[in-house]
């Protein structure tokens, strides 16, 4: 039998719910803060995340799905949504409707990680990007986005963590500063990873999980002397207005995150429900990456939540009434009258049911139960002769009668 390819799952209709509910209050939450829905192709061309997230990072250099076309073009599943984004946004010239636009996007996307629990190969996002401005009050109004998203998700106990990498000459000084701490003996206690790292890509010697490397890198590097004035300034203002919202916070100079378009404030959600891969959601500031790309000289900060992890913090699915009435029929004559008020209950918004084997009555009963029907409508030879029903509420298990006339307004009465 051809089972799921690995690293991939199906969300089956126990757990659909949860994801539903996640997608419906995020959605609310996201019009109340000004944003639009996006939707981009999951496949790109491969230079865009290549030049854009970094070739020397491990989305780049080991975890994306690329091949080659039919007509030789290279082509890559998106490995996040932040750089197919700023491309829309400058290939379909949006800063010029307006400069600033707020843009979000729920769907799949694809790494080629090494699978397991909260690692997945296909998985899937939330993600927000307010593209246009550089003030630090933005900053703090899509880190309380975040917090607010996972809060209406019903989600507790995560932890948010925040840092400034400062601007992109700051980050080239962080960059020569871990070089030369860590090209003499230090670094011979860094893992074989952070070895290579230290030549091409320094800064995520700062964000290494493995223990040996923590150790060294905390006894050696504690702050960020490194940044510019404006830098700390912008910064100091982000905290600011992140107090005014009162979201609990910590300052982790260890944050660096794994795409090198990221500029100044830079931040991640974990949580401990998910082991090792402890991180719900993260995001930051990225002002270069739309002139980078060729569009306009404008600030932006984003995030993204993962959905697979926030279900997993939420615990299994549960189960939850697929419908209001189920429509029990006994005989020929109850079939047909039943079949007619299912159709009249549909066309009523009422979610119904019918049984269409012609099973047992008590068989019927046992089915309404499994889908949890919140009433079961019996209809027999002498409800038919009596022209009447009787409709058994499934938890109470008060039963009343009700004339066929009066069916749907007493029905709407019973289920609003
Ligand atoms: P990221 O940190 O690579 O950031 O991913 C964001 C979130 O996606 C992670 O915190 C995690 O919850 C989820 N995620 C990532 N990889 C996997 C995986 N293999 N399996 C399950 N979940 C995963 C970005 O993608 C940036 N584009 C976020 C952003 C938007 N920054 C600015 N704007």
């Amino acid at each position: 039998m051809i089972k799921a390819v690995r690293g991939t799952k199906d969300i089956l209709p126990a757990e659909s719910c949860v994801w539903q509910e996640i997608e419906k209050t995020s959605r609310d939450n996201l019009k109340l803060f000004g944003y639009q829905e996006i939707r981009t192709p999951v496949i790109e061309e491969t230079a865009l995340f290549v030049k854009n997230i970094g070739e020397e990072t491990d989305i780049v250099s080991k975890e994306m799905f690329s091949f080659v076309d039919r007509g030789e073009r290279n082509i890559s599943l998106r490995p996040e949504g932040t750089a197919s984004i700023i491309r829309s946004y400058i290939e379909n010239n949006l800063d010029k409707i307006s400069q600033f636009q707020k843009l979000y996007y729920i769907g799949p996307f694809f790494r080629a990680e090494r699978p397991q629990a909260g690692r997945l190969r296909q998985f899937h996002q939330i993600g927000v990007e307010a593209i246009g401005s550089l003030h630090p009050a933005l900053d703090a109004e899509v880190i309380a986005l975040s917090a607010k998203l996972l809060d209406s998700a019903g989600i507790k106990g995560y932890k948010l963590k925040l840092n400034n990498l400062g601007c992109r000459d700051d980050k080239k000084k962080l960059s020569k500063m871990l070089k030369d701490i860590f090209s003499d003996k230090k670094g011979e206690h860094l893992c074989e990873d952070c070895k290579r790292r230290i030549k091409m890509n320094p800064l995520r010697v700062l964000d290494c999980k493995n223990d040996g490397c923590r150790e060294v890198v905390r006894k050696t590097f504690k702050e960020a002397s490194f940044i510019c004035a404006e830098c700390k300034t912008h910064f100091e203002e982000v905290l600011k207005f992140i107090g005014m919202l009162n979201i609990k916070h910590e300052i982790d100079p260890y944050i660096v995150r794994g795409l090198d378009y990221y500029t100044r404030t830079v931040f991640e959600i974990t949580h401990e429900g998910l082991g090792s891969k402890d991180a719900i959601g993260a995001g930051g500031r990225y002002d270069n990456l739309s002139l980078d790309m060729g569009g306009p000289d404008v600030g932006a900060c984003g995030f993204a939540l993962g959905i697979d992890r926030m279900t997993m913090v939420l615990g299994r699915g549960k189960e939850s009434s697929t419908v209001d009435i189920f429509i029990a029929n006994i005989g020929d004559a109850a079939y047909e009258k039943a079949f007619g008020i299912l159709n009249d209950l549909r066309n009523n918004e009422i979610s119904c049911e019918i049984d269409y084997e012609k099973r047992s009555l008590k068989a019927q009963m046992r089915a309404a139960d499994s889908m949890g029907a919140k009433f079961v409508l019996i209809i027999g030879e002498d409800e038919i002769v009596k022209g009447e029903a009787a409709l058994r509420d499934m938890k109470t298990k008060e039963q009343i009668l009700i004339k066929f006339n009066d069916m749907v307004s007493k029905i709407k009465e019973k289920v609003r």
